[in-house]
């Protein structure tokens, strides 16, 4: 039995977004404590809205597949509505991950957000999605969001 669905083999093999944003408003850097992966987004923002994501992994398929389609995701979206994306989000939008590779799309997740906190940090704006968001911060809630799809 194949242990990934179409669509994130789509994403593994063809990923969309792939790189980095040259004098990018916002950049994320996110290290998952659970296996030592590295992500990191580059953002830029026009008028509160998302304009470009680009990414880079150092990670597994799952995780080049979740930022993938969570690049995908936040593009076009306000800034607001791009910190409302959880993990459970990116899991959803790609049809499910194994039980063992959930934690590899919250790289997504926060890496968006450390993307996001620095343009806030950068432009001095508040986000009320950013509230009790600490970039430097082991995200030790996963297991909440470790169900299977
Ligand atoms: S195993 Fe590390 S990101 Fe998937």
């Amino acid at each position: 039995m194949a242990m990934y669905n179409d669509k994130v083999m789509d994403h593994f093999m063809n990923p969309r977004n792939v790189g980095e944003i040259e004098n990018a408003d916002g950049k994320g850097v996110y290290g998952s404590p659970v296996c030592g992966d590295m992500m990191k987004i580059s953002i830029n923002v026009e008028n509160d809205v998302i304009t470009d994501a680009k990414f880079k992994t150092f990670g597994c398929g799952s995780a080049i597949a979740s930022s993938s389609v969570a690049t995908d995701m936040i593009i076009g979206k306000s800034v607001e509505e791009a910190l409302k994306i959880t993990n459970k989000n990116i899991l959803n939008e790609l049809g499910g991950l194994p039980a063992i590779k959930i934690h590899c799309s919250v790289l997504a997740d926060r890496a968006i957000r450390s993307a996001i906190y620095d343009y806030a940090q950068k432009t001095g704006k508040h986000y009320a999605g950013l509230e009790g968001f600490d970039p430097n911060e082991d995200d030790d809630n996963e297991t909440a969001d470790q169900k299977q799809i």
